[in-house]
């Protein structure tokens, strides 16, 4: 399962990077608000720092805007994929920006339909969003299972499965049992992967042992 840094903060996206953790970005209006800064200097140093895909969502909700906002979006960078709505307005610009050769991400999906108009619309990413299905007493995973029972049952499709409103490590776990092709995960989250009290606890031990040995290894 790759992962992608959901965020639109570069200091974090670099630090990430560095270390080899990201496969591609997702930002939102939300995530480009919290900057302060235009979306199209932020989207342009985002996809000069990473080589993968970088979600940058358009905010037009009729048919027309989103294909004109859409190819302004594509038109930033090449690693660039546009992200449009699960709507009706959504899938019918998914398709047409599709064939003209930009990468779509089909966002706010919550159901395992919307996905399906998707992947017949051509989308290269369907983003279900489990951490709001959750919110609101649903079983977000779920959705992501029936997709991936969907999509392998129709060789066809190409659409990968974007795990999307991750908002825990068992979040990310489950994503990755259920077969998603890609976790898009907050930073904290991501270094939140690493952690377990047993672990720091047996590091303690073994390094007061050492201690007692008044060695060193270099
Ligand atoms: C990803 O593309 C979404 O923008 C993001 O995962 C939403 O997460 P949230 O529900 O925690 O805001």
């Amino acid at each position: 399962m790759k992962f992608f840094v959901d965020t639109a903060d570069v200091s974090e996206i670099r630090d990430l990077a560095a270390a080899g953790f990201v496969d591609g970005v997702t930002t939102n209006p939300s995530l480009i608000s919290k900057t302060g800064r235009p979306i199209r200097d932020v989207i342009k140093e985002i996809c000069g720092t990473i080589e993968g895909p970088v979600s940058a969502e358009v905010t037009a909700t009729d048919f027309d805007g989103m294909i004109a906002e859409g190819e302004r979006l594509a038109g930033i960078a090449t690693n660039v994929a546009v992200k449009v709505p699960s709507t009706w307005d959504g899938f019918r610009a998914c398709r047409v920006l599709a064939h003209l050769g930009h990468k779509v991400n089909v966002t706010l999906c919550f159901s395992a339909n919307q996905a399906l108009l998707a992947a017949k619309a051509g989308a290269t990413f369907i983003s279900p969003f489990v951490g709001r299905l959750d919110d609101i007493g649903l079983d977000g995973m779920e959705v992501v299972r029936e997709i991936r029972a969907i999509y392998d049952n129709d060789e066809s499709f190409t659409t990968e499965i974007l795990a999307s409103s991750i908002r825990t490590p068992l979040h990310v776990k489950e994503a990755a049992i259920a077969g998603a092709d890609i976790a898009t995960i907050p930073p904290a989250v991501l270094r939140g992967l690493a952690k377990h009290p047993l672990t720091d606890k047996g590091l303690a031990s073994f390094l007061a042992d050492w201690g007692k040995t008044g060695q060193a290894i270099l």
